[in-house]
């Protein structure tokens, strides 16, 4: 019997129109344009700015891409998987509201929380129901509005961040292209690090959560970057090990995008060449769950059939991992 994989068919993004640049922040906090560009990599990010919108709002387009581009009706959609940490509301799921949004009457679905792991880790979720033949059409989308969750007096936080949604379609793959390996981790005492101190079931929302900005996402930037540089560069190194693959092999690396030198050196490590390594953290920021695949539609036209890319990311959590595939298309 021909195995069956999951392969990536279709890619869709969006990013809102508003630009927050460096220029912009300078007014806003005690930063300079310099600092940012040269300890982060970042330009400028995309901030939804309307009022009354959500993730979904940005989910929805990219999306809509994706079917558009197949030529799909979207009663044909089985399964829904949403990564964020930025949902419409705390319930019902983003994935719900997608699918309602979209005419997606015959999908199920449900939100992965692990920050900027979440495409990741919602990547190979989806590929499980294809791979066990239950499913034949999912759609994994990365999203988060961090502009609703940023304190933007914060100037250790608010430079980074970004809005943001990017999406794939998966479907079953028999000619061995497709999603191949991956190596996901997690590590829950990272949690003092990274996170939103008020607003879930140990401390939810008054007035004095409020008043003391707790609301807001918390970051250690030093200790996380520590970790993330570590956990990056391991787990992409012996991703490439376990599969007899060297740097050589690799015609992509699709990093998240947090810190350029993070991302620098994750690909030292995998000795790849600075060609081979998508960047677009200067003009998007941090999107958190949408880093992933805001680079792969950035790059499509780009990519062919038959390449071997390598997916890598870490954030909140801890939560971290690397994802080998061969483009499907
Ligand atoms: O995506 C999820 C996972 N997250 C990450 O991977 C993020 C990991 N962390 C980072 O990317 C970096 O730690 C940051 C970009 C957040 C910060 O960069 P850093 O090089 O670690 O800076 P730092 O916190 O060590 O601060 C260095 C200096 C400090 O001043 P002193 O004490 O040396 O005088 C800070 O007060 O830079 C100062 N500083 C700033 N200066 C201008 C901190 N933030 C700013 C700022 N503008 N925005």
């Amino acid at each position: 019997m021909t195995k069956i994989i999951a392969a990536i068919t279709a890619v869709g993004g969006y990013v809102p129109e508003t630009k927050l640049t460096n220029f912009d922040l300078e007014k806003m906090v005690e930063t300079n344009d310099e600092w940012i560009r040269s300890r982060t990599g970042i330009s400028e990010r995309r901030i939804l700015k309307e009022p009354g919108k959500g993730s979904s709002d940005m989910a929805v387009p990219a999306i809509e891409e994706i079917l558009r581009k197949k030529n799909l009706d979207p009663k044909e959609i089985d399964c829904i998987i949403c990564a964020t940490v930025t949902p419409d509301m705390v319930f019902p799921a983003t994935a719900n509201i997608i699918a309602d949004k979209i005419g997606a009457t015959n999908a199920w679905g449900y939100d992965l929380s692990a920050a900027c792991s979440g495409f990741l880790f919602a990547l190979s979720s989806g590929a499980m129901y294809i791979e066990s033949g239950r499913f034949k059409k999912v759609l994994v989308v990365g999203v988060d509005k961090m502009s609703a969750i940023v304190d933007y007096t914060d100037r250790a936080t608010c430079i980074i961040f970004g809005d943001g949604a990017g999406a794939v379609l998966l479907e079953p793959s028999t000619d061995g292209l497709g999603i191949q390996d991956s190596i996901l981790k997690s590590d829950g005492s990272g949690r003092h690090y990274l996170h939103m101190k008020a607003g879930g079931s140990v401390k939810p929302a008054t007035a004095e959560t409020v008043a003391a900005r707790e609301h807001f996402a918390y970051q250690e930037g030093q200790a996380v970057f520590k970790f993330a540089v570590k956990g990056m560069a391991d787990v992409s190194a012996e991703l490439l090990e376990r599969n007899n693959l060297t740097g050589d092999d690799i015609a992509w690396l699709v990093p998240h995008q947090a810190n350029l030198r993070i991302i620098d050196a994750t690909a030292n490590r995998m000795g790849l060449a600075k060609e081979k390594v998508m960047i677009n953290i200067q003009k998007y920021g941090n999107t958190t769950a949408a880093t992933l695949p805001l680079c792969l539609w950035d790059w499509e036209s780009q990519l062919n059939k038959g390449d071997k890319i390598v997916l890598a990311a870490f954030g909140g959590g801890f939560t971290w991992g690397a994802t080998l595939l061969t483009w499907a298309y």
